[in-house]
């Protein structure tokens, strides 16, 4: 089942286009890879499915309902959820207190308040699942803070697991973890798409999420320049010009070649 449709989505800023009329498709169940070299749009193309910038272009259509330009609350209720690049936990709560709050946002703060106080263990037990589910039960009264950047990572994750998401977004969920972390992270990942749960993952290292992958697109620019398989794309000309492009300017940058 296609759970997202994104049609011609366009976004300026200023007189920089930094999505040039994309369209591509994710289907439910699946990791879709949005791929790029910095700077190609993959955030700005996440701020837009998430709501929290307006297109000035195109549709959005998130199972079977067009969703463009709904506020980033509605679109979580609705199921889709983000998870953002920054790690940003309440960090002096425990993990469970973070995934507690999050079951509570999910029914509106107020309500939150009064779960806590009237059905605390049940909300404890759904938010121990939740942690279940990334690998960090055995952490869950750790403060936030004191968790590893791997396990923060996690955290995240779990936090938009517990808005019950249909679809979750990933903005470089690899980026700064060590090769042990990178393996286990991947291994959650792994599992939810087995839960039947649609996850789209921005990256910028070719080969890190293209294992993971069951449908790439590559973004340059702010257009589309492929989409497919992962082992198709990746011998793509295009997409290996883009990548080559990218890291030569790079190298120029820092003056060493
Ligand atoms: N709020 C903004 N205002 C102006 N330019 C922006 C803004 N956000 C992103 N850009 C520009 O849009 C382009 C795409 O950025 P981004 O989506 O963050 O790329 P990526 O996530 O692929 O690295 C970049 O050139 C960036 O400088
Ligand atoms: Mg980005």
């Amino acid at each position: 089942m296609r759970i997202l449709e994104v049609v011609g989505l366009t976004k300026r800023f200023a007189g920089l286009t930094a999505l040039d009329a994309v369209s591509f498709t994710a289907e439910e169940g699946q990791i879709l890879g949005l791929f790029g070299a910095s700077g190609a749009g993959k955030t700005t193309c996440f701020h837009c499915l998430s709501g929290f910038l307006t297109p000035d272009s195109g549709r959005i259509i998130f199972d079977g309902r067009e969703v463009t330009g709904d506020p980033p609350h509605r679109l979580a209720r609705a199921g889709l959820a983000r998870v953002f690049r920054i790690v940003q936990p309440f960090r002096r709560l425990s993990a469970l207190d973070n995934v507690v709050l999050a079951l509570g946002y999910r029914h509106g703060w107020a309500l939150n308040i009064l779960l806590s106080i009237w059905h605390g263990e049940a909300t404890r037990r759904r938010a121990l699942g939740v942690l279940e589910r990334v690998g960090l039960a055995a952490h869950a009264d750790h403060p936030a803070a004191l968790l590893s950047a791997g396990l923060q990572r996690r955290l995240e994750l779990a936090r938009a697991l517990a808005l019950g998401p249909r679809l979750i977004l990933l903005d470089e969920p690899f980026d700064g973890l060590s090769d042990e972390e990178r393996q286990s992270l991947a291994e959650v990942i792994a599992r939810l798409r087995a839960e039947k749960l649609t996850l789209v993952l921005i990256e910028r290292p070719l080969e890190l999420a293209m294992a993971l992958a069951d449908r790439v697109v590559v973004l340059d620019h702010g257009a589309l320049i492929a989409s497919g398989p992962p082992e198709r794309v990746r011998r793509d000309p295009r997409v290996i010009d883009a990548y080559q492009e990218t890291g030569a300017r790079a190298t120029a940058r820092d003056g060493s070649g």
